[in-house]
């Protein structure tokens, strides 16, 4: 059972998803999520996504899109935010991904020792983009920051 839901959620993140960021691109694709997650009254929400962003390949572009998906989740789920700002941009060298919120922050090493999936994934997925990733949080919110 559990083995099949695993097979399905590996079928629909290896399949369905690079079919929607081939479809529209990525940065649509991502603007569609921020608007889907964010649009809603009681969230005030910024973003920047530059169109540099759909270059990058797609392997990386999925990875990329799951990481959105769980920070985004993280927000809705936990954060209690009302104001959410989102960035991707081409640096010279690097791309670099901002999404703070103005939640109730969180412990992030004591949250780490819990090995949870979500933080789990979201730092695999870095790894696995060759970057590097950094959580700031306290009583003002959340900032993570990826580089990649
Ligand atoms: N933006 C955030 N604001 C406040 N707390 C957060 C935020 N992101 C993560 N957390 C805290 O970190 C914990 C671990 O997050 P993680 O995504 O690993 O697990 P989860 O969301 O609880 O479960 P899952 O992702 O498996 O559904 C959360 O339970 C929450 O307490
Ligand atoms: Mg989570």
């Amino acid at each position: 059972m559990i083995d099949e839901v695993i097979q399905q959620i590996r079928y629909i993140s290896l399949n369905l998803y690079p079919f929607l960021i081939a479809k529209v691109g990525l940065k649509n694709a991502l603007v569609e999520l921020v608007d889907k997650s964010f649009k809603k009254e009681k969230y005030f929400y910024s973003y920047y996504i530059s169109d540099d962003i759909d270059a990058i390949q797609k392997d990386k572009a999925v990875d990329l899109y799951r990481i959105m998906q769980e920070l985004f989740s993280n927000i809705i789920k936990h954060a209690g935010a009302s104001e959410i700002n989102i960035e991707i941009v081409k640096e010279v060298r690097y791309y670099c991904v901002k999404v703070s919120d103005n939640g109730r922050g969180f412990n992030y090493q004591q949250e780490r020792t819990k090995n949870t999936l979500g933080l789990t994934s979201i730092i695999e997925r870095v790894k696995s983009l060759k970057g590097s990733v950094d959580f700031r949080s306290g009583k003002e919110g959340t900032q993570v920051s990826i580089r990649f």
